[in-house]
């Protein structure tokens, strides 16, 4: 008899798709589910605008190769770091906001945006554009997301593993984010040598901790 089980049924209903035990089981040790989501609807909006702000970053690091390339392994990391998260806030009945604005609007980090004036589409002064300004948005932006995976991981850490695990396995990406532009503008602007303490990822945007793998990826 399955009654007869432990964990057979609960406090929801059985076939009642109105609510989630997955939201329910960490309730109960002590996480607001929906707290929580809201939290990672954030957070991923940071990701998200990140990830296309660096885009628009990288373009402008030109003559410094070595940069654009270290640009794109944190720009790619951060779209994985999106994916990774996104279903959560589905098992955790929310969703994305439909409006891409109201998105953007609500992430959790200050838009990373070129450190020259804009006017209209265009950067007003490219000229004044140098590559230690722009090291400076980027290890700033990379600075909001540890603090804000940190406290994700203080959220979930012994009550909430599945969305513990993502956030510590993005924390750790972060970590290295910062690491690669102390680096960089450390030499860049005060001539000093500040090591990373790792090289770049092998793969552009490798994301060794978070990559989402796909159906069919044998990876
Ligand atoms: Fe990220
Ligand atoms: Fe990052």
């Amino acid at each position: 008899m399955s009654d007869e089980k432990q964990h057979a049924s609960g406090d929801v209903e059985a076939g009642d798709t109105s609510k989630r035990v997955g939201m329910e089981a960490i309730r109960e040790r002590g996480v607001d589910p929906e707290e929580l989501r809201e939290k990672l609807i954030d957070a991923v909006g940071a990701e998200f605008t990140t990830y296309y702000y660096y885009t628009n970053l990288r373009m402008h690091l030109a003559g410094h190769e070595d940069y654009k390339e270290i640009t794109e392994d944190a720009r790619l990391e951060d779209r994985a770091h999106f994916e990774l998260v996104a279903p959560r806030i589905y098992e955790l009945g929310g969703h994305l906001p439909n409006d891409i604005r109201d998105f953007a609007d609500r992430a959790s980090c200050p838009d990373a945006e070129l450190p020259v004036p804009m006017g209209g589409d265009e950067p007003d002064h490219v000229e004044d554009l140098d590559a230690e300004s722009i090291l400076e948005v980027l290890l700033e932006a990379e600075r909001c997301a540890i603090r804000t995976w940190s406290e994700v991981c203080d959220m979930t850490q012994g009550k909430d593993p599945r969305t513990y695990d993502m956030a510590q396995r993005i924390l750790q990406e972060e970590v290295e984010h910062e690491a690669w532009f102390i680096e960089l503008l450390s030499m860049e602007r005060d001539g000093e040598i500040n090591p990373a303490g790792h090289f770049i990822r092998g793969e552009p945007g490798d994301a060794p901790y978070s990559t989402n793998r796909r159906i069919n990826d044998s990876a």
